[in-house]
């Protein structure tokens, strides 16, 4: 099976609300984030991923809704491991929910999750989301016993945090890949799904398809960059060209 792309669309609601924030209801509100999820999915997108943060800053609810009921594509809910947002993906019920640490000051999602030091509050949330018929997807580093802890929630995927290889350059560049490389290989022996995501770009994705076992990237900055200068469902659609580079021997 080829390389999955999950399009994540919340920098589309950024752009809205750096402008429209206080007037939500304005019929000047652009852009429409449904419009490019509907963009994505002409551009070759297996999915959408969004975020609803809890203080709001991209995506909001009546965003996830309409997504939810009016876009073709499975969707991917990203979430804090909160009751409020919890309640919002038993209401929602996407296909898939990635559970994300979250913290209000930082400007991305920085670090994996602690699933070792939450290892109780995760496994029941993971429980809850597979009971309402949701595919749970923990989002962590490549880390041996995060891995491990992640296997023991009984969630079906895991997502490997790619930032710390996007960030690195060089030599580190190469440890880097190397940790997700050998993480990839311990969650597949595990029988876990292998997602990753987090700052993939047109530049640095083709080093990363060295690593083995993935199903499926997500992928939200360098798209909604690229869009403004080519549009988005070009903007998709060279990613997915590059995807398509992922050997098939190495895909699980
Ligand atoms: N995966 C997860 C879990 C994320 O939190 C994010 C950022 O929202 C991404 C993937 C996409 O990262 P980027 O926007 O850097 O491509």
């Amino acid at each position: 099976m080829s390389l999955l792309l999950g399009v994540n669309v919340d920098h589309v609601a950024t752009l809205r609300q750096a402008r429209y924030a206080l007037q939500p209801d304005s019929p000047n509100a652009e852009p429409n984030p449904l419009v490019a999820c509907r963009a994505a999915q002409a551009g070759g997108a297996d999915s959408i991923t969004i975020h609803v943060r809890g203080d709001r800053r991209h995506m909001q609810e009546h965003d996830a809704i309409e997504i939810r009921e009016k876009c073709a594509l499975p969707l991917n809910l990203e979430m804090g491991n909160t009751p409020e947002m919890l309640a919002l993906a038993l209401k929602l019920v996407p296909d898939f929910v990635c559970l994300v640490p979250e913290t209000r000051e930082e400007v991305t999602t920085e670090g994996g999750l602690d699933v070792c030091g939450q290892a109780e509050a995760t496994k029941k949330t993971v429980g809850l989301l597979q009971d309402a018929g949701i595919r749970v997807s923990l989002f962590i580093d490549p880390e041996a016993v995060q891995i491990e802890a992640a296997a023991r929630t009984e969630a079906e995927m895991v997502e490997l945090h790619t930032g710390a290889f996007a960030n690195a350059f060089g030599v580190a560049e190469k440890h880097e890949l190397a940790q997700l490389q050998a993480g990839a290989q311990q969650a597949h022996a595990l029988g876990l799904q292998v997602n990753a995501g987090h700052g993939l770009n047109y530049e640095n994705l083709i080093r990363f398809l060295a690593v083995p076992h993935l199903t499926e990237l997500n992928v939200g900055h360098s798209i909604v960059a690229r869009s403004v200068l080519v549009g988005f469902e070009h903007a998709v659609r060279e990613m997915r060209n590059l995807m398509a580079n992922y050997p098939t021997s190495c895909s699980s």
